[in-house]
């Protein structure tokens, strides 16, 4: 039998979520996520690195149900505090090693205070991670002076716009989701 590889996984996927994510699926979702070991082959030529900020290139639409894709994230890059609108999200370290600083959600996004931490996590090669808006709100980065990082996010059901937190006043703005790389017209189900 040949190698587990991105492929295989994003066809698994495709048949796991084929009605959406259920939640059962949560759990099989995390399964194959973990089954699947990461070789830099399995992404070659979909990496993007920038100086300004990490990259996000989708890799499939999922059929509308959610979004497979790669972020790459140079030495030091790290997002904003940030939501997942009723969504679930599932992340997997391809690459490198990635933080996840965990928030509460601010109940009074008026309250002009500090966004509340509650957790620090580190996310090793091949580690999967899941989030909802009801664990909190994070940020993921890059802390490697050296290295960059590569992660494979699923978001289901997808989404188009999410909250970006201001660290001191939890305010937050609405900002779009945007793909600096499309390969999605690249996946064929097996
Ligand atoms: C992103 O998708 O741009 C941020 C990473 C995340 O939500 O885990």
């Amino acid at each position: 039998m040949g190698r587990y590889d991105l492929k295989a996984l994003q066809s698994d996927l495709r048949s796991e979520l084929k009605n959406g994510l259920s939640k059962d699926s949560v759990e099989r979702v995390k399964e194959l996520m973990s089954q699947y070991k990461s070789s830099p082959k399995d992404w070659e030529g979909k990496e993007l690195w920038s100086d300004e900020k990490y990259t996000r290139t989708l890799l499939d639409k999922g059929n509308g149900l959610y979004n497979l894709m790669i972020l790459c994230w140079n030495r030091n890059q790290e997002s904003p505090i940030h939501n997942h609108p009723n969504s679930h999200c599932f992340m997997k370290t391809l690459k490198g090693e990635v933080f996840e600083e965990l928030y509460k959600n601010p109940d009074v996004t008026s309250c002009g205070c500090k966004m509340e931490k509650i957790a620090d996590r580190v996310y090793k090669l091949n580690d999967v991670a899941h989030i909802t808006d009801e664990d909190g709100l994070h940020r993921v980065g890059n802390k490697s002076h050296v290295d960059g990082a590569v992660t494979l996010h699923l978001y289901s059901p997808p989404f188009s716009t999410c909250r970006k937190y201001d660290d001191d006043t939890s305010k937050y703005t609405e900002v779009p989701m945007r793909f600096d790389q499309d390969f999605s017209d690249q996946f064929s189900f097996i």
